[in-house]
């Protein structure tokens, strides 16, 4: 059973504001009747006294007589008509005050109730109301932003999940009615799905904790060209192996950056994995780092590869985006790399960008990062 809302038939704001302003103004149209009652007729009889009218009493009563009556008739009407329009005028101040908060309170209730699109208008009614709409529309539309994030990221990891699931599902039945043999090469598919698997989940786990704004970084004093030389160090065997060249260019006497030192490496190293993977054996890839001013140092990976076409630059650093799904996932990647690596240059302050003359002239990836100097 549904409990009785214990605010069921209380009154509204706005029926309150009418009642007090109503009392203040049958308080002050009777406090004025008063004092005028009071006031006038003594006035009146002197000013009678003054004009010589002593000697005729029955003139002075019957005028006195006359002021009083008129200025009772007319003062009455007078206070009854000002207290009218004084309610009047209330009524509908209250009333728009009341329909203002109806009108949030209904836009609230909505979002509660987990639509997040609700918008209330901005009232006219001071800077405390107008603030309060701003605040509330600022308010559900970012609740409506990350309920919108949130179910495409369940959709993506959804759809992430069905490929190797599915394969994994297949090969065990297979297994089972006797189709399949556990021969090495059925074994190295299921390892394959079940490392896709667990790739998906650490990368998962590190985009969250990336974008959740939560990453405690360990900043240090550390050069561009120990990050540099560091990232191409651990990424030379891998580019060997493959026939890439991998080069490195950074100006000397650069200053120092204040950043978590394996953070970098990451980013350095997601890009690196990228660069080549879509570099095929011959071509080049070049890490540089270059002073910028006023205090800013770029760090570039450049590569000589199959390049990305300009419809997709702006969506890279989305999760799960990859340019050629097909292609790209079979790869190995989850697609989540580039999205990292953006949320840990944000975590340091810093931008990165993507940019390529199209399929077969290679890509570019700046970070631009402040110098310890200019940053502090
Ligand atoms: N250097 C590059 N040259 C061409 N395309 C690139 C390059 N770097 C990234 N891309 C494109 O951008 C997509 C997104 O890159 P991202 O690093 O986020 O994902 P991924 O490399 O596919 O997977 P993951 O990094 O999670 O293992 C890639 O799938 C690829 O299509
Ligand atoms: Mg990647």
């Amino acid at each position: 059973m549904v409990a009785p809302d214990p605010r069921r038939g209380r009154s509204g704001l706005a029926s309150r504001l009418l009642a007090a302003i109503a009392l203040v103004v049958v308080t002050a149209g009777v406090t004025a009747w008063l004092v005028a009652g009071a006031i006038g007729p003594a006035t009146f009889h002197s000013h009678m006294l003054q004009a010589g009218a002593s000697h005729d009493p029955v003139a002075v009563l019957h005028a006195e007589e006359a002021f009083r009556s008129a200025s009772a008739l007319s003062l009455t009407v007078a206070l009854a008509a000002a207290v009218l329009a004084a309610l009047a005028v209330s009524l509908f101040l209250t009333r728009r005050i009341g329909r203002s908060l109806a009108a949030l309170s209904t836009a609230a209730a909505r979002v509660a109730g987990g639509r997040f699109d609700a918008h209330v208008t901005n009232p006219h009614l001071g800077v405390e109301f107008d603030e309060l709409a701003d605040a509330f529309n600022a308010m559900s539309a970012r609740l409506h932003d990350s309920e919108a994030l949130r179910q495409r990221l369940l959709a993506d990891v959804a759809h992430e999940l069905r490929t190797p699931v599915a394969t994994l599902t297949a090969y065990l039945e297979g297994l089972e009615d006797g189709v399949e043999s556990l021969t090495p090469a059925t074994v190295a598919v299921l390892r394959a799905q079940a490392s896709r698997l667990t790739l998906l989940a650490h990368d998962l786990a590190a985009v969250t904790q990336a974008e959740s704004g939560e990453l405690v970084l360990q900043r240090a004093l550390v050069t561009p060209q120990e990050i540099v030389a560091a990232a191409t160090l651990s990424a030379g065997d891998r580019f060997a192996a493959r026939g890439v060249e991998l080069t490195n260019s950074v100006d000397p006497d650069l200053s120092p950056l204040d950043v978590d030192r394996d953070r970098m490496g990451q980013v350095l190293g997601n890009l690196l994995d990228n660069a080549l993977r879509h570099t095929p054996p011959g071509g080049v890839v070049t890490v540089s780092a270059r002073s910028v001013d006023p205090g800013a140092v770029r760090i570039v990976v450049e590569d000589t590869g199959e390049g990305i076409d300009p419809q997709h630059l702006p969506h890279l650093f989305e999760r799960f985006y990859r340019v050629d799904t097909a292609r790209d996932r079979t790869h190995g990647g989850s697609g989540i790399g580039l999205a990292i690596t953006k949320a840990l240059v944000e975590a340091h302050g810093g931008t990165i960008t993507a940019t390529s003359a199209g399929p077969g002239h290679g890509s570019r990836f700046e970070i631009l990062l402040l110098a310890a100097n200019a940053a502090s």
